[in-house]
């Protein structure tokens, strides 16, 4: 099969298409032919050399395409997104990927859309689990414009939470766009947010003390980035793609949102080249998620 892959640990620039093996589905999972898939920090991290993985590496966790080895509730040819096995930690730009967990794509989801979204649904769900996010609440997203961010304030929207979001000064808008009331990050933070009930520090900045402060609790914070977080009293939510799999319950409810019109997947650029997509998401500010483009 083709591949989208890297033989040498580096900049952007050492991503090319060559062939490689095709995978195939062990019991449990699923096998398709990738439409898209979304480029999340843990590729451009791999690629750099941040990882010990064994070489030729494929990037991409997060894939929708059509199904051509079937799974459990996946038949040939259902349309699905997903995520591939945490173990392998990628996969997915690819013309054939393994996927771990996966939900049907709702028929009208754009590809972009689905290929981007699954472990960043998972990661935002649990998240908002651990801080027991419902109507009503008024939620501080640290991070509200990137990739996990965007879909947090989306999905805590979709509870009925009001929400806050902090981005750059050049993204207030783009915040704003997703629903949330935006609020610059940096110094003087604090002054430009009212009390919250909870708050989930996504960019891993050094903001816990504020936002402890801000919720006027640690077990109020949640962080996904910031493994200062125990020091602090504060919860991690660790697991990139999910977390344990009885835990999982994100992807069919945001396909359902979706379908309902209350939930997006905000996708900023969508690149048929796997090293300029690499290159934009590595180039900030965020505004959503960065997409490669496989197949038509
Ligand atoms: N624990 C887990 O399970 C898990 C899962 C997925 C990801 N993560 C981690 O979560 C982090 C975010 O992932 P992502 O995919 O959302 O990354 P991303 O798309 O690159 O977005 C990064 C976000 O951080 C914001 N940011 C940058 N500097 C900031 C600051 N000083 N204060 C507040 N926000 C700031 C950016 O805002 P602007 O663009 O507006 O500057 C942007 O919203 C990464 O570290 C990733 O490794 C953890």
């Amino acid at each position: 099969m083709f591949a989208v892959r890297f033989e040498r640990f580096g900049p952007p620039e050492v991503l090319a298409r060559g062939e490689l093996p095709e995978p195939h589905a062990s019991p449990g999972q699923v096998r398709i032919r990738v439409r898209t898939a979304g480029v999340s920090p843990v590729d451009l991290a791999i690629r750099a050399g941040k990882s010990r993985i064994s070489l030729p590496h494929i990037p991409g966790v997060d894939a929708a395409g059509v199904v051509d080895e079937a799974g459990p509730g996946a038949a040939v040819g259902d349309e699905i997104f997903g995520a591939v096995d945490v173990a392998r930690l990628g996969g997915a730009t690819a013309e054939f990927a393994v996927l771990a967990f996966w939900a049907a794509k709702p028929p009208a989801m754009p590809w972009a859309q689905a290929g981007a979204a699954a472990s960043g649904i998972e990661t935002a769900t649990r998240a908002l689990d651990l801080l027991d996010v419902r109507e009503g609440m008024t939620v501080l997203v640290d991070g509200a414009s990137g990739g996990v961010g965007s879909l947090a304030v989306g999905l805590a929207l979709a509870r009925g939470a009001r929400v806050i979001g902090t981005a750059a000064p050049g993204n207030q808008e783009f915040v704003e766009s997703l629903g949330a009331t935006p609020v610059p990050y940096g110094t003087g933070f604090l002054s430009r947010v009212g009390p919250v009930d909870a708050a989930l520090d996504v960019a891993g900045k050094g903001s816990l003390p504020a936002l402890i402060e801000v919720t006027g609790r640690p077990s109020a914070v949640v962080t996904l980035a910031d493994f200062n977080g125990p020091a602090h009293g504060v919860r991690v939510s660790v697991g990139e793609l999910g977390g344990e799999p009885d835990g999982r319950h994100g992807l069919a409810a945001a396909a359902d949102l979706f379908t309902a019109g209350r939930f997006r997947v905000p996708v900023e650029a969508v690149f048929t080249d796997a090293a300029a997509a690499h290159r934009a998401a590595e180039s900030g500010p965020r505004r959503g998620k960065i997409v490669v483009a496989l197949s038509e």
